[in-house]
């Protein structure tokens, strides 16, 4: 795991960045070496997004840029200066889960949690793109996201089951799944 970010090296360097997370504007100065993780952890405070490996393997660390998901830890702050990022903490509304978190919880999709922020990122992102996804589909499609925990089925299920949701077809696939 990275070691945390001092603020002095974040302030380091004194590059200006604006970006806008969850609707919320943060600028600061920066090193611009600093990652778009460690801007949205160290900056925003939004710890909800996770850093499980230094490889950009395990995709905890998924958010979306502009709409599509990214491996936060694969792009510095600066390049996403000027543009709009959600992360897991933009996903419910007030007290109400997002459908895919939702489905996350009615099939059980996690254990630990530490890869669910991503997961869920990631599983948007595809519902987004491609809310007919198949399971061969939307287990290519998790390729760059690493559970320890769960062996895969009941994510697969759950992000079924969320498209079924959020498209208002009668629930039923998530069967092809278990
Ligand atoms: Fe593992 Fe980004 S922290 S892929
Ligand atoms: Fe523990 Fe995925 S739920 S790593």
């Amino acid at each position: 795991m990275n070691a945390p970010v001092s603020r002095s090296s974040l302030q380091a360097g004194a590059l200006d960045v604006t970006i806008t997370i969850n609707g919320q504007a943060y600028t600061a100065k920066i090193d611009p070496r600093i990652l778009l993780v460690e801007f949205i952890r160290e900056v925003a405070g939004l710890t909800g997004t996770h850093v499980g490996c230094d490889t950009s393997q395990c995709g905890a660390c998924v958010v979306h840029v502009d709409g599509h998901s990214v491996k936060s830890c694969t792009m510095f702050a600066a390049q996403a200066d000027g543009g709009r990022v959600e992360t897991v903490e933009g996903l419910c509304r007030g007290d109400a889960l997002h459908p895919l978190q939702a489905a996350f919880t009615e099939c059980h999709a996690l254990q630990c949690g530490y890869c669910t922020p991503g997961m869920l990122m990631s599983g948007l992102d595809l519902i987004n793109r491609n809310p007919h996804a198949s399971e061969h589909e939307i287990r290519d499609w998790l390729d760059g996201n690493l559970c320890r925990c769960t062996g895969y089925g009941n994510i697969v299920r759950a992000i079924a089951v969320a498209a079924d949701a959020m498209t208002g077809r009668a629930p039923g696939r998530a069967q092809e799944h278990e």
